[in-house]
C-alpha cells in the first residue's frame, strides 16, 4: 500500500484509505471542515468551487493553476500543493488578492467570491512567472489586459451580475504583479515546498478501501508499463486522466467507481515532444500545457482553446481525454480529424496506431479493446501549401459546449486541390469527416462553385439531430456556410474579417 500525500497549503495530509472518487470539495469541506471553498453545480460549470494547485514545473519552481474541487477526485492530488482561500492571509493581513476585492467592493453575495479570489490569486501567479520573462516596456496594452482578465474567470459566475468591480480588482493585481515581484508567503516559502514535493514525487501510490463490503481501489501508476499492469490485471478499472467528463459520472449520475487508475503521474503520457514532421503529445497532457504548441504551428486553434470550457477546465481537461471519452460535441476530435492525426494505444507490451477516422465506431463506442488505452496522440505538423481553419459555434463564448464545430485543412497546388480533409462535431453520432464533400473537391479547382456543391454533398454526409443546443436544419446549414467561409478565407487578400460566431 501506498498512501496519498499532498502539502495542504505548508501542512502534510496522508490518505491511507478514501473513497477514490471522493472530491477535493467534499474533501475539504466533510474532513478538514474548510467551508470556505464552496459548492454552486459540482459540475465544472460556476467556478465556486475553485482552489489553486501548486505542482513543481520543469524549472524546478511552483506553478500554480486554478482548478474546480468538485470534478477533481482528492486520490489526485499526491505529490501537489492545495492552497484553499483560508490559507491566503498574509500574518494576519489579507492576501493582496482579498484586498483587491474589498477595495473595489468586488463582493456581494459572498458565496462566488471565495472561487473568484482563487482564480485571481492563479491569476497572480503567472504573472509572477511571467516578470521574469516579459521586460516593462514589452506589457500588453490595455485591452489586451482585459482580455487576459477575462479569460482568467472565464469559470466564474457571478450570479448578481458585480462583474465589473471583480474584473476591476483583477486589472489592479495584473497591474500591480507586472510592476513588482510579490513576495508573499507562498513566493518566500518555495524552495522549501519544491525540495518537499520533489522528495516523495515518485512514492508508489495505491490503497484499498473498503464498506459495506465493497471493496474499491486506486493506482497511480508512473510508467506506462506499470499502467499496462494494472489494466491486465483489472479490465474493469476507470481512467481518470483530468477527470472534467469522468467527475460527472460522480457528482451527476452518482456512479461509483469500483477501481480507478489515475494518468497524471504517468511519465511518458505526461510529455508532449516533436519529432521531424510531427507533434506527440502525451494522452495526459493538459489544454493549458498544450496549447502554445499547437498553436505556434497552427494559430487557428488557438480561439478554439480559448474557448474549450474555463481557464479551470483546460488545466485539468486533456486532449486524451476528450477522444477517450468519444462525445460527438468534443472540440478536438474535430481539429484532429482534419490534420489527419491518429492516436498511439497501448495495451501490456504491445502498441498500434490507428488513424482517428478509424478510432470512432459508434455513439460513445470506440476501436479500444480490452484493457488498452490511448498513451499518446500523433498530430502532423504543417505543410506549405497547406491552409487550415475551425470555427466553434455555441451560444455563449465562455464555458459552452458546441452546437457545432467544423475544422478543414487543404492542401493546394496552382489552385488545384492536392488533398482536403475535414472534421465536424455536433452532425452526428461521433465526430466525423465529410467524405462525400471530400470526394467532390479532391482533385478539382479551388473555385467557388466546386464549393457549393461540397456544401450539397453534406446533406449525404450528415442526418445531424435536433436538441436543446441547436436544431438539425440549423446545425446543416451553418456547417455549409462554414465551408463557404472557410474558402472565402483561404482566398488570398479577400477582405474577410475573422468574427466568432453565435448560435
Ligand atoms: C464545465 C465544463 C466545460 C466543458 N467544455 C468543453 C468544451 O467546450 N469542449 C469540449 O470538447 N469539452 C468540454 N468539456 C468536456 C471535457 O473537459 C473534455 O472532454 C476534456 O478534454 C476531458 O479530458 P479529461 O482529461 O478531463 O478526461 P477524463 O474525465 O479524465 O476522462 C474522460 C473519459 O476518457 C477516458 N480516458 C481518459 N484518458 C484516457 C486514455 N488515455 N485512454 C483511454 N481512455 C481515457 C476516461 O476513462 C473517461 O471515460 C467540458 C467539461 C466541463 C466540466
Ligand atoms: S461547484 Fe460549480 S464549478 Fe465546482
Ligand atoms: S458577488 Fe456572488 S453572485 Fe455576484
Amino acid at each position: 500500500m501506498g498512501a496519498v500525500r499532498f502539502l495542504l497549503n505548508d501542512q502534510w495530509q496522508e490518505i491511507t484509505s478514501i473513497d477514490p472518487k471522493k472530491s477535493v470539495l467534499d474533501y475539504l469541506r466533510e474532513n478538514l471542515n474548510l467551508v470556505g471553498t464552496k459548492e454552486g453545480c459540482a459540475s465544472g460549470d460556476c467556478g465556486a468551487c475553485t482552489v489553486v494547485v501548486g505542482t513543481v514545473g520543469t524549472n524546478q519552481s511552483m506553478q500554480y493553476k486554478a482548478i474546480n474541487s468538485c470534478i477533481t477526485q482528492v486520490v489526485t492530488l499526491h505529490g501537489k500543493q492545495l492552497i484553499t482561500v483560508e490559507h491566503l492571509r498574509q500574518d494576519g493581513d489579507l492576501h493582496p488578492v482579498q484586498q483587491a476585492l474589498v477595495d473595489n467592493h468586488g463582493s456581494q453575495c459572498g458565496f462566488c467570491t471565495p472561487g473568484f479570489v482563487m482564480s485571481i490569486f492563479a491569476m497572480s501567479k503567472d504573472e509572477e512567472a511571467l516578470f521574469e520573462e516579459i521586460r516593462q516596456d514589452e506589457l500588453p496594452n490595455k485591452d489586451a489586459q482585459r482580455e487576459e482578465v477575462l479569460e482568467a474567470l472565464s469559470g466564474n459566475l457571478c450570479r448578481c451580475t458585480g462583474y465589473r468591480p471583480i474584473i476591476d480588482a483583477a486589472l489592479g493585481i495584473k497591474k500591480q504583479a507586472r510592476k513588482a515581484k510579490t513576495n508573499d508567503c507562498f513566493a518566500r516559502k518555495q524552495a522549501k515546498t519544491v525540495a518537499e514535493l520533489n522528495a516523495i514525487s515518485s512514492q508508489p501510490v495505491f490503497f484499498e478501501y473498503t464498506r459495506n463490503g465493497n471493496r474499491k481501489r486506486y493506482f497511480s501508476p508512473t510508467s506506462v508499463a506499470e499502467l499496462a499492469e494494472i489494466l491486465s490485471a483489472y479490465p474493469n478499472a476507470r481512467l481518470v486522466a483530468g477527470g472534467t467528463d469522468l467527475s460527472l459520472e460522480f457528482t451527476q449520475a452518482l456512479k461509483g467507481v469500483d477501481v480507478l487508475v489515475y494518468l497524471g503521474r504517468v511519465a511518458e503520457m505526461c510529455r508532449l515532444t516533436e519529432s521531424d514532421n510531427h507533434i506527440e503529445i502525451g494522452a495526459a497532457v493538459t489544454y493549458s500545457e498544450a496549447r502554445d504548441t499547437l498553436v505556434g504551428y497552427y494559430p487557428d486553434m488557438g480561439e478554439l482553446i480559448d474557448r474549450l470550457g474555463s481557464r479551470q477546465v483546460r488545466n485539468q481537461g486533456t486532449i486524451g481525454g476528450n477522444i477517450g471519452n468519444a462525445s460527438p460535441i468534443g472540440d478536438m476530435p474535430p481539429v484532429l480529424l482534419a490534420l489527419g492525426a491518429s492516436v498511439v494505444l497501448r495495451r501490456g507490451a504491445q502498441q498500434r496506431e490507428l488513424p482517428l477516422e478509424r478510432f470512432f465506431i459508434d455513439y460513445k463506442q470506440t476501436a479500444l479493446r480490452e484493457c488498452e488505452f490511448i498513451e499518446r496522440i500523433r498530430v502532423p505538423k504543417p505543410v506549405d501549401n497547406q491552409i487550415f481553419r475551425v470555427y466553434k459555434i455555441s451560444k455563449r463564448i465562455e464555458d459552452d459546449i458546441s452546437a457545432t464545430c467544423a475544422a478543414f485543412s487543404v492542401f493546394i497546388n496552382d489552385n488545384t486541390v492536392d488533398d482536403i480533409r475535414t472534421g465536424f462535431g455536433g452532425m452526428a453520432a461521433v465526430p466525423k469527416s465529410a467524405k462525400n464533400a471530400e470526394e467532390i473537391l479532391r482533385g478539382g479547382q479551388w473555385h467557388r462553385d466546386a464549393i457549393e456543391k461540397a456544401q450539397q454533398a453534406l446533406s449525404n454526409d450528415f442526418s445531424p439531430l435536433s436538441d436543446f443546443r441547436a436544431s438539425a436544419e440549423y446545425r446543416m446549414r451553418v456547417s455549409q456556410n462554414l465551408f463557404m467561409r472557410f474558402y472565402l478565407e483561404s482566398q488570398q487578400g479577400a477582405d474577410i474579417v475573422r468574427v466568432t460566431q453565435h448560435a
